[in-house]
């Protein structure tokens, strides 16, 4: 039996109460998902500047109706003290994914992400170390690699920053680190390796690559692939990303610590490409047309691969699904995504 199965039987047992940052967001709305099926008492913030009130409804649809009376949202802001306040209040874990991403984003307008992405962090951790929480677990991110050209990618090497969004998620470990060392107050940051699942945003200017390749494909728009298709990613599903919040948060940890979230597997934009042509010609979308190659993107790292062995070692981390089969899993999503679109 893997250490999560014992800590899900554990919290089966035993519930905990949960506080989730944009949890009307993508990677939040899954984790809000597994907690209830497990059902734990969730507590959650959004202010929706990118999640969605549809992505709520979802996950009422997907739970019992006595585990979403388990749930309470506040409509608030991470950078306001009196709404992390209420959040946390009488919360064991928590889980705070709420942050501009985006590395576009952070290179169009580099202050609002700055303030959302640091100040909103450091409202959220001194929050939590004002009520001393059993742990605080945080959306990392493997931006913070930069331009280091080594591979895998091992959480204690890191090379310069290259958008301000990495900025961002790097000062955040540094303040995890400070309230280690000034409070005694650990927390655990999980850099996350492009992750993607059901209710990532397929939408608007900043969408990640695998939603918005999948709904071009879909709605037979022409597809560009930024560079010449090499560029690579370790490509993770959300199931891995929900594993390892649990894991970490439940580990007890006494010093503040990062780990990679991901698979230790490398995709190139082009592989990407055919593997999304042919998961939708599994489900009867059938599409020959070819992408078209531009220049590279500003910010862009070029290669990403993540040594997992810190997280499966401390943790228990044993990923379920490689890229193959969170595509399969997530295909009908999107499917049914751009045919409520049509
Ligand atoms: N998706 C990825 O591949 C990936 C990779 C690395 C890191 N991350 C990090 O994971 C976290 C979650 O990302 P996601 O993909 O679910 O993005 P998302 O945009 O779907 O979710 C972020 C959520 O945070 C909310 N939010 C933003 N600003 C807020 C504020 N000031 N107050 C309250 N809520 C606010 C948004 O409305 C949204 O619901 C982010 O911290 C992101 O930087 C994601």
């Amino acid at each position: 039996m893997t250490r999560f199965n014992q800590v899900c039987e554990q919290l089966q047992q035993q519930p905990k109460r949960w506080a989730i940052t944009g949890v009307a967001g993508f990677i939040g709305s899954n984790l809000l998902e597994a907690l209830l099926k497990l059902n734990q008492q969730v507590v959650g913030l959004d202010n929706f500047a990118t999640g969605h009130q549809h992505n709520l409804d979802e996950v009422k649809s997907l739970v019992s109706e006595e585990q979403w009376q388990r749930f309470t949202f506040i409509e608030g802001d991470i950078r306001q003290p009196q709404d992390c306040k209420a959040l946390i209040a009488d919360c064991d874990y928590v889980l705070h994914q709420a942050a501009l991403g985006s590395v576009p984003r952070s290179i169009n307008d580099p202050i609002t992400t700055n303030d959302v992405n640091i100040s909103g962090f450091l409202t959220m951790l001194q929050e939590a170390k004002q009520q001393q929480v059993s742990a605080f677990v945080y959306a990392a991110s493997s931006s913070t690699y930069g331009d280091h050209p080594d591979l895998p990618k091992v959480e204690d090497i890191i090379g310069n920053p290259l958008s301000p969004y990495a900025v961002t998620k790097y000062v955040n470990e540094l303040y995890s680190a400070v309230f280690q060392r000034s409070y005694q107050f650990p927390s655990i940051g999980l850099r996350y390796f492009n992750v993607f699942g059901p209710r990532q945003d397929p939408n608007g200017a900043y969408a990640a690559v695998i939603p918005k390749w999948t709904a071009a494909l879909i709605d037979e728009e022409q597809v560009f692939i930024n560079g010449d298709g090499e560029t690579s990613r370790d490509f993770c599903f959300i199931d891995n990303v929900v594993q390892m919040n649990i894991l970490a948060a439940t580990a007890g940890l006494t010093t503040s610590e990062v780990f990679n979230v991901a698979l230790n597997d490398q995709t190139s934009l082009t592989q990407l490409y055919d593997l999304l042509r042919d998961n939708l010609a599994k489900h009867g979308v059938e599409r020959s047309a070819k992408p078209e190659y531009r220049d590279f993107r500003a910010g862009d790292v070029r290669h990403s691969r993540a040594d997992i062995s810190k997280a499966q070692t401390l943790l228990g981390y044993a990923p379920q699904y490689n890229i193959g089969q969170g595509l399969s899993l997530a295909m009908p999503w999107y499917i049914e995504q751009a045919r409520a679109k049509a």
